[in-house]
């Protein structure tokens, strides 16, 4: 008698080979009763045992590779997120992001989050002034925030952060007070919100750890083009998770977080009537960013999400149904 965590339908594993070890793993992960979950494992064990088979892999190639990973886990903390950077720079992030969040114009793009998101950002007056930083070119930012149909969207919780002028952000600071280069504003009954930040600067991603010696390995270059990330949240919408490019950063087309998108590069101007300058604060000749942004409601992109995976299924010659608004064939 097996002991009764064994289920007997399986047959008996023993003596397995390259040829069928994969329908084995299948086989007893098919024990699985999430459907989903169960497609999931299904897909990530082929594409994992085909890349062994396919590569012969060697086992000094399969050492290297746990050690990368467990160096991964170990560097990171709640500050340090080199997983997040090892998606950003294999482009999963950007792809996951481009899955989840899809949109057709009018509605803003989004880019990838990176790791320097923080959430003890404080809340902040329209106006205020995000940088403590002496050296940095200010920079005036004055958005709007629409729905598809063109009316503003008030009340929504806008996160903001950016490096300083060195390229660094606050997190990467050994002596850290709290935090600097970042807020959150709320926007106004019109779905307008504005505030001082600096005018961004390209910089390296982290380079002294694992991810650091993949790129260096790979021959590849560390520099985002100069950005403000921007966080748009707000009940009934779809997440916002996007950034800001001026036009013209010498690494607009080579980020190495695969994060550009056209609309998303923007042309500063420069505040010049005193007026303005005047009516937000700033002094004539202040660096200037305008920005409207268009928010799709979580209905519109939840409708563009199943069209997408439909079709995507549909491609690979399947039927698709939904687990928990989550696509899987239909002859899983
Ligand atoms: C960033 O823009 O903050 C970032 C994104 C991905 C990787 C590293 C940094
Ligand atoms: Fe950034």
């Amino acid at each position: 008698m097996p002991p009764s965590d064994i289920p007997r339908t399986l047959p008996p594993m023993k003596d397995l080979t390259t040829e069928n070890i994969t329908e084995n793993v299948h086989l007893v992960n098919s024990q699985c009763t999430d459907p989903r979950l169960r497609y999931l494992l299904h897909r990530i064990v082929t594409h994992l045992h085909d890349f062994c088979l396919e590569t012969r892999l060697s086992s000094e190639e399969w050492q290297a590779g746990i050690q990368f990973l467990t160096q991964i886990g170990q560097i990171s903390d709640d500050l340090r997120h080199e997983m997040i950077l090892l998606s950003d720079t294999l482009g999963v992030s950007s792809l996951v992001d481009a899955i989840n969040h899809p949109r057709q114009p009018p509605a803003t793009e989004g880019t990838v989050l990176g790791p320097f998101h923080t959430h003890d950002a404080e809340d902040m007056q329209h106006g205020a002034v995000l940088h403590s930083d002496p050296d940095a070119t200010r920079l005036l930012v004055l958005c709007s925030i629409k729905d598809t149909q063109g009316r503003p969207v008030d009340d929504v919780k806008v996160d903001v952060w950016e490096g300083d002028s060195k390229g660094f952000y606050d997190v990467q600071n050994p002596n850290r007070a709290g935090p600097d280069g970042r807020g959150v504003l709320r926007s106004d009954s019109e779905g307008n919100f504005f505030f001082q930040a600096i005018v961004p600067v390209p910089y390296p991603i982290p380079m002294d750890g694992p991810v650091g010696k993949m790129l260096n390995a790979l021959g590849r270059h560390p520099n985002r083009p100069g950005h403000v990330h921007f966080m748009l949240d707000k009940p009934g919408y779809d997440l916002l998770i996007t950034a800001l490019y001026p036009r013209g950063d010498p690494y607009e087309t080579s980020d190495p977080v695969f994060g550009v998108k056209e609309s998303l590069i923007v042309d500063l101007s420069t505040v010049e009537d005193e007026g303005m300058a005047a009516k937000y604060g700033v002094k004539v000749g202040t660096k200037l960013l305008t920005h409207d942004f268009v928010l799709l409601s979580e209905q519109e992109a939840r409708e563009l999400r199943r069209k997408n995976a439909v079709e995507a299924m549909e491609k690979q010659g399947r039927k698709v149904v939904f687990h928990k608004d989550l696509p899987i064939p239909a002859d899983n």
